[in-house]
C-alpha cells in the first residue's frame, strides 16, 4: 500500500520578497487585501513584512496581525534584539505568529557584507533564535545564501539553530545559484549530517535568477522540505521568487511521483494571481505557466482536434482546477444580472449584493459603450471595483481639445469628499498631459511623472485600454492604474488615483505617528 501523503506547508511572501522588488511596493490597504486573498487560497503562513525595515513595514505587518484568522502570520527579523522586538511587537495580536529571523553565512557574505567570522556567525544566529524564542514558540531561522554555504559550516550553523529553539530551519538560494541535482544533494547532507534535525521542519526559499526556482523548490521536496517560501506569480527580487501557482500545481498534478499534499484551494489560484497583478501593477506574460492567458489556449488545428476529442491529449490540468473557468458566452448590454452575477462567480470573485449591484451598473454601461464585454473586461470591473473606494478625490467632468496646430486643453471638475468642488482648466503638450496639469492644479499636489503604460486589456477594435501611472513624490514612488474605453480618461483616473493615494499616505501616517507614539513603538530607521 502507497504511504500517506505527507503535508508541505506552502510559506507565502508575496508581502515581504515579493513587495521588495521594484515597482512592486503596496499601500497598507492593498496589503490587506491580497492578505486576505492569500487566508482564502489556504496557505499556511503569511510572510506580512520586514517590521524594522520601516514605519509602514511595521504597521502593516501590525495590520495583517491583527485582522487575518487562519493562517499563521510571519515577520522577519535580523538577528539582533531591536529587529526581534519590533517583530515581535507587530505579530503580537495574530492569533498564529512566527518570528523569520536570518543571518547570511556564506563566505562571501561573511567577507564582504557582514565582516564576521564563523564563530561570529554561529553565536549571532543562535542568540536571535533564541531571543525570538522569548516572544514566540514558532521560530524560524535562514541562513542567507545557504546555497553557496560551505557544507560543513552550514550543518553547524543549522545544528545550533535548532538546540536554540528553531522549528523551522529555511534553506535559501538567495541568488538564485543552484542547480536540482546539486539542491538536493545539500537537503540530503543536512538530513544526514544534522543532529536533531528531525526536531525542525526544513523548508526551501528559491530566487529565479537562472529561471529555476520551481524546479529547485521541487527537488527539495523529494530530498525532505517540507515547507515551501513563494510568491503569488513568482514576483520578487530581480527575476523574482519560486512561484506559487506553479509549485503548487506541480505537486498536485504529478502527486503520483510527489507523493505530498497542501492545502491550497487551487480554484483561488487565478483570483489571486489577478489580484496581485492588478495591485502591483507587474503584469502576468501570457505565456505564464498556470495563470498566463495562454496557458490554456490550444491554438494549433492539430492540437484543437485532439482536444475536440479528448481533453487528455493535449491538457495536463483542467483550467477550472486552477479557477479559471473562460466561457465562449460573450456578455453584452442585454445581458441579465443573473448571467452577470455567474460569470463574475466563474472567474473567482465573491461579492456581495451591494458590490455586484455597483459592478452591474457599471457593466451596463459599459456595454453601451463595447459591443462584446469579454472576460478580461469583467475582471477590470469587479477589480477596479474593489479599488475605487480610496478616495478622497473623484473626477466629475473631464473635457479635452486637441489638434495638431496648437496646444492641447483640458478641463477638470474634481470633487473632494470633504464637499468641495475644484474646476481648472489647464493646457499642456497633448490631452493626457493637460488632463495631468490639470487635475496636479486642482488639487495642488504636483508629482513628477516617472512612467506611463498604456495596453489594451482584451482583444477587439473597442477594447478598453488600461492606463498605468507611476509617479515620484517626496522620494516615494506612487502607482495608479485604470481602465476605461477612452485612454484619456483612463489615463486621467489613474493619475486622480496616484493623487489620492499621495493625500491619503499625508494624512494616515500623520495619524500613524500619532498612534505610534502614543502606543510608545519606536520603529527603526529604514534599512
Ligand atoms: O532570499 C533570501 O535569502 C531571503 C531570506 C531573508 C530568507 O529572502
Ligand atoms: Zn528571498
Amino acid at each position: 500500500m502507497a504511504p500517506e501523503p505527507d503535508q508541505v506547508l506552502i510559506f507565502d511572501t508575496t508581502l515581504r520578497d515579493g513587495e521588495q522588488a521594484p515597482g512592486c511596493s503596496m499601500t497598507l490597504p492593498e496589503k490587506l487585501r491580497v492578505a486576505r486573498a492569500l487566508a482564502e487560497l489556504g496557505v499556511d503562513i503569511i510572510e506580512a513584512g520586514f517590521p524594522a525595515a520601516s514605519r509602514g513595514d511595521w504597521e502593516s505587518v501590525n495590520a495583517v496581525a491583527r485582522e487575518i484568522q487562519g493562517a499563521t502570520i510571519c515577520g522577519l527579523a535580523r538577528c539582533n534584539r531591536d529587529d526581534i522586538e519590533l517583530a515581535a511587537k507587530a505579530l503580537r495580536d495574530a492569533p498564529k505568529h512566527r518570528i523569520h529571523v536570518f543571518l547570511a553565512t556564506s563566505a562571501i557574505h561573511r567577507q564582504y557584507k557582514l565582516n564576521m567570522a564563523e564563530e561570529q556567525i554561529l553565536k549571532a544566529a543562535v542568540e536571535g533564535v533564541r531571543i525570538a524564542r522569548d516572544f514566540c514558540d514558532d521560530v524560524e531561522f535562514s541562513p542567507e545564501d545557504a546555497s553557496r554555504t560551505e557544507l560543513e559550516f552550514l550543518a553547524q550553523v543549522v545544528e545550533a539553530v535548532i538546540d536554540a529553539g528553531a522549528t523551522t530551519v529555511n534553506i535559501p538560494d538567495t541568488v538564485g545559484y543552484t542547480v536540482p541535482d546539486e539542491f538536493a544533494e545539500l537537503f540530503r547532507y543536512l538530513r544526514k549530517n544534522v543532529r536533531g534535525i528531525e526536531r525542525a521542519r526544513l523548508s526551501v526559499h528559491c530566487h529565479n535568477d537562472l529561471g529555476m526556482a520551481v524546479a529547485n523548490s521541487l527537488t527539495a521536496v523529494v530530498a525532505g522540505a517540507r515547507q515551501i517560501e513563494c510568491t503569488i506569480n513568482g514576483i520578487g527580487e530581480r527575476a523574482g521568487n519560486c512561484s506559487l501557482e506553479e509549485v503548487v500545481m506541480a505537486l498536485r498534478t504529478r502527486d503520483a511521483f510527489f507523493n505530498v499534499r497542501t492545502n491550497i484551494q487551487t480554484t483561488r489560484l487565478y483570483p489571486t494571481s489577478r489580484l496581485v497583478s492588478n495591485i502591483t501593477g507587474m503584469p502576468v506574460p501570457r505565456n505564464k505557466a498556470i495563470v498566463g492567458e495562454n496557458a490554456f489556449a490550444h491554438e494549433a488545428g492539430i492540437h484543437q482536434h485532439g482536444m475536440l476529442k479528448h481533453r487528455s491529449t493535449y491538457e495536463i490540468m483542467r483550467p477550472e482546477d486552477v479557477g479559471l473557468s473562460r466561457s465562449s458566452l460573450v456578455l453584452g448590454k442585454h445581458s441579465g444580472r443573473h448571467a452577470f452575477r455567474e460569470r463574475v462567480k466563474s472567474l473567482g470573485f465573491e461579492l456581495d449584493d451591494a458590490e455586484l449591484n455597483r459592478v452591474f451598473e457599471e457593466f451596463k454601461a459599459l456595454a453601451d459603450k463595447k459591443k462584446e464585454l469579454f472576460d478580461g473586461d469583467i475582471e477590470a470591473l469587479v477589480l477596479r471595483a474593489e479599488n475605487s473606494a480610496s478616495g478622497p478625490w473623484s473626477l466629475a467632468e473631464l473635457k479635452t481639445v486637441s489638434d495638431m496646430s496648437s496646444p492641447a486643453e483640458a478641463h477638470v471638475r474634481l470633487q473632494h469628499a470633504d464637499g468641495r468642488t475644484v474646476e481648472r482648466t489647464v493646457t499642456g503638450d497633448g490631452p493626457v498631459d493637460a488632463a495631468f496639469k490639470a487635475i496636479e492644479a486642482a488639487t495642488g499636489i504636483n508629482a513628477a511623472l516617472r512612467k506611463f503604460e498604456l495596453r489594451g486589456v482584451t482583444e477587439g477594435e473597442d477594447a478598453q485600454g488600461e492606463a498605468i501611472v507611476y509617479v515620484e513624490y517626496n522620494q516615494r514612488t506612487y502607482r495608479g492604474s485604470s481602465v476605461s474605453t477612452n485612454i484619456v480618461e483612463s489615463s486621467a483616473k489613474a493619475f486622480l488615483e496616484v493623487i489620492n493615494r499621495i493625500e491619503l499616505a499625508q494624512t494616515t501616517g500623520a495619524r500613524a505617528r500619532e498612534e505610534r507614539r502614543a502606543e510608545g513603538v519606536q520603529v527603526a530607521r529604514a534599512i
